[in-house]
């Protein structure tokens, strides 16, 4: 769809992070080793961010700037990852559009109202995202100074069709009714609602980039309840919208669940790397997306709660599969769950350093 522009970095990126691990793979150059960090590396599996959680709510903890940096160094310290990942939420943008947002005990974010109608899309707010979310942006900027300049921070946001499914649905769904009643029976309100929401989700990314942010993950966590086809008519052109509306410079993740018959529809959109989940194995990912595009993933979240032997073996086949080639990041398939044994998220990185830079120096 588009032929990626060259990465120069973007005048406030250029930290001392530029030549480090991750950033190398997002612009798939060779590394030393290859590059590891974990989605939901910040989160309730560790007892530090438990013990903070216990006293403050966790929409309070993402306006707080002071506490979101130490959430976030603290995690990428303490793991020894390649990258750090702003302690935030996808659901942030969700309070400047005009609506109400909350976090439910267990139950995942509530919205309200829910946008349903040709009239709720029209009722949305634009969105001067350094104005609403100041908060945000100064947590980005105490973040980046806190964190030692050799790590990457990465920031993010939803695509289109994630953030249009939360809006519609009212929360998270089991299976997208009302969003794809949305998109089917009134395609005028969806273009319309999938339009504001790349263009305000362009600007929300490059207010990241602004306050100093190295790279962005988009999050398409949803979209794999689309077939290809209507991948392509629905969420295709407005995620692909949103990427061109982005600041060139900056490596784009492009990730999303479900997506094993979207990949190459996915790497069309945009993005200089794409996240697999597990649910493909990640040298057919690999084979199917080509030779021009990073790729990042796909260790199986749950097979953190094996052994050790297990996990390593595990860790291995990702590495096996990936070959060496250049522009691998490895992550998880998926974010890291609460319950997941510390120890072995740590173990997890060791293995994926130790074994990934003996191949490398061997010339593998
Ligand atoms: O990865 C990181 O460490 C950065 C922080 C981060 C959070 N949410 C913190 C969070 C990131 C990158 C997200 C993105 C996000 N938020 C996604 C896409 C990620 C994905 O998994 O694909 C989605 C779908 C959301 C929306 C969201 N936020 C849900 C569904 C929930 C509740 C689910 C749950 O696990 O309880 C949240 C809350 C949330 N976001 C928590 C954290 C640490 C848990 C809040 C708590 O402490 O209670």
């Amino acid at each position: 769809m588009k032929t990626p522009a060259p990465l120069v970095p973007h005048p406030a990126s250029r930290t001392r992070s530029h030549d480090s691990r991750f950033l190398k793979a997002c612009r798939s150059e060779p590394v030393d080793a290859t590059p590891i960090w974990l989605m939901r590396q910040a989160g309730r599996y560790m007892k530090d961010y438990r013990d903070l959680r216990a006293r403050v709510p966790f929409l309070e903890l993402c306006k707080n700037p002071a506490l979101v940096s130490e959430i976030t160094v603290t995690a990428a310290e303490k793991l020894g990852v390649d990258a750090a990942i702003i302690f935030a939420d996808l659901l942030l943008i969700v309070e400047p559009l005009g609506l109400h947002l909350e976090y439910g005990k267990g139950d995942g974010p509530l919205i309200t109202p829910a946008v349903r109608t040709p009239a709720d899309v029209d009722r949305l707010l634009e969105v001067e995202p350094e104005q609403s979310l100041a908060y945000f942006y100064d947590a980005i900027r105490q973040t980046r100074t806190d964190l030692a300049a050799r790590l990457p921070l990465i920031g993010f946001a939803g695509c289109p069709f994630t953030m249009a499914s939360y809006l519609i649905e009212g929360g998270g769904s089991r299976n997208y009714r009302h969003t794809k009643a949305l998109m089917y029976r009134n395609p005028g309100a969806w273009r319309e609602l999938m339009e504001r929401l790349a263009r305000n989700l362009a600007r929300y990314i490059n207010a990241q980039i602004d306050a100093g942010v190295q790279a962005v993950q988009v999050f398409d966590t949803w979209v794999g309840c689309l077939g290809p086809a209507d991948y392509r008519q629905y969420a295709q052109p407005y995620t692909h919208l949103m990427l061109e509306g982005v600041n060139s410079g900056t490596p784009i993740i492009h990730f999303g669940t479900g997506t094993a018959t979207l990949l190459e529809a996915m790497r069309d959109a945009g993005g200089s790397v794409i996240g697999v989940d597990s649910h493909i194995e990640l040298n057919e990912a690999w084979r199917r997306l080509g030779s021009g595009v990073g790729v990042q993933g796909n260790l199986d979240p749950i097979a953190l709660y094996g052994d050790l032997d297990f996990l390593r073996m595990r860790a291995q086949r990702v590495l096996d599969q990936a070959g060496g080639r250049s522009g691998h990041i490895f992550n998880l398939g998926h974010g890291l769950l609460p319950d997941t044994p510390y120890e072995n998220v740590l173990a997890l990185v060791k293995i994926v350093h130790d074994v990934s830079s003996e191949r490398f120096a061997k010339g593998k």
